[in-house]
């Protein structure tokens, strides 16, 4: 049965929220937008024009810059939607291309739309033979996401035939390319770093053992594709392909409603997803667990988190939306499972550490009280490390799966009639207007 895929922008009205003030200034009569699971949305859009007032939420605790349709977060059951399917029957039932196909079209692929889409994907995995030279301006132990930033956002110097964002079949090839090309650029940014010749990408592989070929395999031995290791790596691609309005996904947006060019505006998706309270939370959660080192650690490392005014964080913990456990550390940790028992390593001190992390962490109240539990970025150090992925390349890997989120999200912004170019405003308090002295009076 095929399908297209539909955006639904609100346009119904639920009710009215009237804000009134102490100092009987004129109440404010705003219209409310009902969602169709979720808070509804209070449009502050007329409240400065009617109040000369501002909102103010430093970090968008409860602001929402945009209607969406593609995923949905019940932070307080643990539900993740993407396109209104749960995320664990995405992740058991379905692969990354179909997960793929159901963010950018709203539907998940027929048998033949899914042929399709993947041979379209395959026929563009090669990066343009130029761009190899920009490797080599990179120092060997360049962090991968530095490559990444720098690589993605060049790719705007090559497809010029995806550059007109006003054009739709522009956007499309542009997400063709970017879902094609950024899992060849994070394969090459690992292959500089161990010194190894770049492997090109296959068209007669699936997407993420192709990947895995283009990580792994040499000039002296071809990758041997284990199917249980290619399951988990693309189920870590689809638990991490989309998550509402997060920091990089805004980054994307915010960049695209000035009219960036896309890989301009995922190459700053991936810039901020490099920041540890971020993606870059699996990398700094596993060299947590390695400077802990031992079990017997664990209790003396928590209780180190929990001194006031300590800076020291539980890595992979923690969420703003999930007030109870993140659906995908849960997948995760099966999966991880999975991996260690495929590989022999159910041994694996890492693993036995996070587990008992978890343990004393969910009976402790200071994380219970704060609702702190593990989220997607705790468990997946350690499945990453044990496919042999080296840590540095882990929020690499997030981005690689996250960029279909970043398109989709892309695409709907720019098909958006509410859309505009972003710009927040502040609460000023800085110096009131002043005369500037001459410097002897200074
Ligand atoms: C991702 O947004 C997304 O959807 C992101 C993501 C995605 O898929 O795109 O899910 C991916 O980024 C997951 C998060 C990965 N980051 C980490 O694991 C880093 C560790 N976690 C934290 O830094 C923190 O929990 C955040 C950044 C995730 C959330 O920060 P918030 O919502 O701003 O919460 P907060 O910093 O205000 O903390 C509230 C309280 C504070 O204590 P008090 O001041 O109330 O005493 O909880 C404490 C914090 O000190 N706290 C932690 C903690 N996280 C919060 N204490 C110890 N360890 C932690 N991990």
């Amino acid at each position: 049965m095929g399908h297209f895929g539909w955006t639904r922008f609100m346009t119904i009205i639920a009710s009215k929220a009237t804000l009134s003030f102490d100092d009987n200034s004129t109440p404010v009569s705003l219209p409310v937008y009902e969602s169709t699971i979720g808070p509804a949305g209070i449009d502050i859009r007329s409240l400065y024009a009617a109040s000369g007032r501002i909102s103010y939420d430093p970090g968008f605790m409860a602001t929402a810059t945009c209607q969406s349709s593609i995923s949905y977060i019940d932070g307080e059951n643990g539900i993740l939607l993407y396109r209104g399917y749960p995320i664990e029957q995405l992740a058991t039932q379905c692969d990354y291309v179909e997960v793929c196909h159901l963010l950018l079209k709203g539907e998940l692929p027929t048998v033949q739309e899914k042929k399709e889409f993947e041979a379209n994907i395959a026929d563009d995995a090669m990066i343009h033979e130029q761009m190899h030279f920009f490797f080599r301006g990179f120092r060997r132990d360049a962090h991968p996401m530095s490559i990444l930033v720098a690589t993605v956002g060049a790719l705007s110097s090559f497809y010029h035939d995806s550059l007109d964002i006003s054009n739709p079949e522009h956007r499309a090839l542009a997400a063709t390319h970017l879902l094609a090309k950024v899992p060849t650029l994070v394969a090459m940014s690992y292959k500089y770093s161990v010194g190894q010749p770049f492997v090109y990408p296959r068209k007669d592989m699936p997407y993420t053992a192709n990947f895995m070929r283009m990580m792994f395999s040499t000039p002296s031995e071809d990758y041997k594709v284990n199917d249980v290791l290619v399951r988990a790596l693309d189920r870590i691609f689809i638990l991490h392909a989309d998550h509402e309005q997060n920091a990089s996904t805004s980054t994307v947006r915010l960049a695209g409603s000035s009219g960036a060019n896309p890989f301009a505006c995922i190459s700053a998706g991936i810039a901020c997803l490099w920041g540890p309270a971020h993606g870059g939370a699996n990398e700094a959660a596993l060299s947590m667990i390695r400077h802990i080192g031992s079990i017997d650690k664990v209790p003396a490392f928590i209780k180190s988190t929990k001194e006031p005014g300590s800076h020291a964080r539980l890595m992979g913990f923690g969420h703003r939306i999930y007030k109870n456990v993140d659906p995908r550390a849960t997948l995760i940790r099966e999966t991880c499972h999975e991996v260690l028992n495929e590989l022999g390593l159910n041994d694996d001190p890492m693993f036995k550490i996070a587990l008992e992390i978890e343990r004393i962490a969910l009976e402790d109240d200071y994380f219970i009280s704060r609702k702190l539990y593990p989220n997607v970025d705790f468990y997946s150090g350690i499945v990453q490390s044990a496919l042999g992925i080296p840590s540095s390349l882990f929020t690499g890997i997030f981005a690689l799966a996250r960029t279909v989120g970043w398109i989709a999200q892309w695409k709907e912004m720019m098909s958006d009639p509410d859309s505009r170019i972003g710009r927040p405003r502040q609460v000023y308090v800085g110096p009131i207007r002043r005369d500037v002295p001459p410097i002897e009076r200074r």
